[in-house]
């Protein structure tokens, strides 16, 4: 097993830059999942790390080689691609050993080390079919066998789970948790699925533009996002984000808002120095740190309700708010009983602020 190091990586396709001057480190053991939308360099980076493709600058080290201009198969990857990439002519156990011979492994060694892995991810009764006579979840489990086989050094997964169905996708998941538990393997994950992200990573690395915007453990990115861009990817339903100006005087500070005004007193010496008057700024409080309270209550604010989705554990309670929606997470099997203006407490230990250019600010 070894890390991976990304030094000033960039990777253009003509006037494409797919990934964008990124630094950063991925320890020995850790699981790190790449999250962001269509197009952001997720497989990008990948590739890089398999050296499928040539970064147009930096260097990339696994472990303390530096394998910028190493071949792939020089580079002691795994990896796991979207569609699988079984080879349908083969025999499960072939694929799963395919690996194994790329190597020069006796025919003998790969079939006996493909059977061991094979009854590791209960698919070692399928050894003699094909791809075609097996189900999605078997494919994806035969295409995980054929990354671990050899045991590489580093794994590489590019949405492995994508083509499963919801059930069997949250097995895979349980299943892939479990693995990495076992095996202790330093792997890269790219999903589009925050919460696949959120269930798999001990970091998550949220990537926009060919740029990471935020690194750290999935606990951290969904509760202090360091850009409103972040908090809009993680939660499901995302933060809520409100425009809100601040009004600040020697001993006052309110955040206002066409339809409502929050006296923020007690944060006065939090803010200071960081908020000017005038400044506008966003309100960002996540879905179940908003409260159904009464008017009049501290740190509320006023919004009509426009929604109510009762989901079993928890209701959703959406409200407009000016021009913008506040969606609440209320817990229990009743659903709040609401009608007409709502008044939506902040729970403030887990109310943030964000610059409107987006970045959060740090309080004090
Ligand atoms: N071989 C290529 N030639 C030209 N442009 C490319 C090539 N590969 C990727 N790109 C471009 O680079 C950018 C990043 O692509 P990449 O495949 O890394 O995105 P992604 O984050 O994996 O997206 P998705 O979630 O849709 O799979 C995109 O704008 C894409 O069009
Ligand atoms: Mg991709």
């Amino acid at each position: 097993m070894a890390g991976v190091s990304f030094r000033g990586v960039s990777k253009a396709f003509g006037s494409v830059v797919a990934v964008d001057d990124v630094s950063y480190d991925i320890h020995d053991g850790e699981f790190v999942c790449l999250l962001g939308p269509s197009g952001c360099g997720k497989t990008t980076t990948l590739r890089l790390i398999a050296g499928l493709e040539q970064p147009t600058g930096g260097t990339i080290h696994i472990g303390d080689a530096d394998v910028t201009m190493v071949a792939p198969k020089g580079r002691d990857i795994g990896m796991v691609f979207q569609d699988y990439a079984l080879y349908p002519h083969m025999t499960i156990s072939e694929n799963i050993a395919y690996p194994l011979k790329v190597r020069g492994i006796s025919k003998e060694d790969r079939a006996k080390r493909a059977a061991e892995v094979a009854a590791h991810l209960q698919i070692g009764n399928l050894l003699e079919r094909r791809p075609g006579q097996i189900s999605g979840g078997q494919q994806q489990r035969t295409s995980v066998a054929r990354a671990v086989v050899h045991k590489p050094q580093v794994f590489l997964f590019d949405e492995p789970l994508s083509n499963l169905d919801a059930k069997l996708r949250l097995e895979a998941r349980g299943f892939l948790k479990h693995l990495q538990q076992e095996l202790g393997v330093t792997a890269v994950y790219v999903t589009h699925d925050q919460a696949e992200a959120m269930a798999l990573a001990d970091r998550i690395a949220v990537m926009d533009g060919g740029r990471i915007v935020q690194m750290a453990p999935p606990l951290e990115v969904y509760h202090r996002p360091a850009t409103t861009f972040v908090a809009n990817f993680l939660g499901s339903p995302p933060m809520n984000l409100l425009p809100v100006t601040i009004e600040r005087t020697a001993t006052h500070t309110r955040f206002v808002a066409p339809t409502f005004s929050i006296d923020a007193d007690e944060w006065s010496g939090r803010l200071k120095d960081r908020v000017e008057h005038g400044e506008e700024v966003f309100l960002g409080v996540r879905p179940e740190h908003l409260g159904v309270g009464r008017e009049g209550d501290p740190w509320t604010m006023k919004g009509e309700l426009y929604a109510v989705e009762p989901l079993g554990p928890e209701t959703l309670v959406t409200l407009s708010v000016g021009d913008a929606l506040a969606t609440l997470r209320i817990f229990g099997d009743e659903p709040p009983e609401v009608e007409g203006t709502v008044h939506a407490t902040i729970d403030r230990a887990n109310l943030r602020l964000f610059r409107s250019s987006g970045e959060r600010i740090e309080l004090g």
